[in-house]
């Protein structure tokens, strides 16, 4: 028995992991967080400069749906884990930093819907935690494709 089991029923994670072992679900999920995340923060940037309303719109929107999909891109990572990734110090890191990350993302929408509520520019501190996240993301990103193409 797992610790879902009583949620789900028993079974339930072997299939699941077979079904994104089978889809290759985290390779795909990776893209969108890795791309939505840095254009909500450019369309903020970009926005504030030239005062453009529509580049904001586009900064929240962005942010709305990697925070909608990035849980799913940390929960098909651990379904995705091999056996060759244990004992990986670059995939250690990969697994906490990028569960940390769809966590943190989370506080990063929730303060960018504050400012949206009050029809705000995003602030210098915000851009600035925003822009301190893309970096750490592109750090994980960087861990996931080295253990994937580093034996190739
Ligand atoms: C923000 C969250 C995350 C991002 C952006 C991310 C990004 C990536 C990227 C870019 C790759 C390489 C994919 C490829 O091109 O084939 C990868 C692979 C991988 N990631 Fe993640 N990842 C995230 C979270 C996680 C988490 C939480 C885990 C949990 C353990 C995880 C486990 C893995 C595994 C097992 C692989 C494949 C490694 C192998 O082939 O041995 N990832 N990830």
């Amino acid at each position: 028995m797992t610790i879902i089991d009583p949620i789900f029923g028993a079974g339930m994670l072997p299939a699941l992991k077979q079904f994104v072992m089978a889809t290759k679900l985290h390779p795909i999920l990776v893209n969108f967080t890795a791309a939505l995340v840095p254009v909500s923060l450019a369309s903020d940037c970009i926005g504030r400069f030239i005062k453009s309303e529509s580049f904001r719109h586009t900064a929240w929107w962005t942010l709305f749906y990697a925070t909608a999909i990035t849980p799913f891109t940390a929960i098909t990572g651990w379904l995705f884990w091999m056996s060759d990734d244990n004992g990986a110090t670059g995939m250690t890191i990969h697994k906490w930093l990028g569960s940390g990350l769809a966590v943190l993302l989370f506080v990063l929408f929730i303060w960018r819907w504050k400012l949206r509520r009050q029809a705000r520019w995003a602030t210098t501190s915000y851009l600035l935690v925003a822009a301190i996240f893309v970096v750490a993301l592109a750090y994980q990103g960087h861990l996931g494709g080295e253990q994937v193409f580093s034996s190739m």
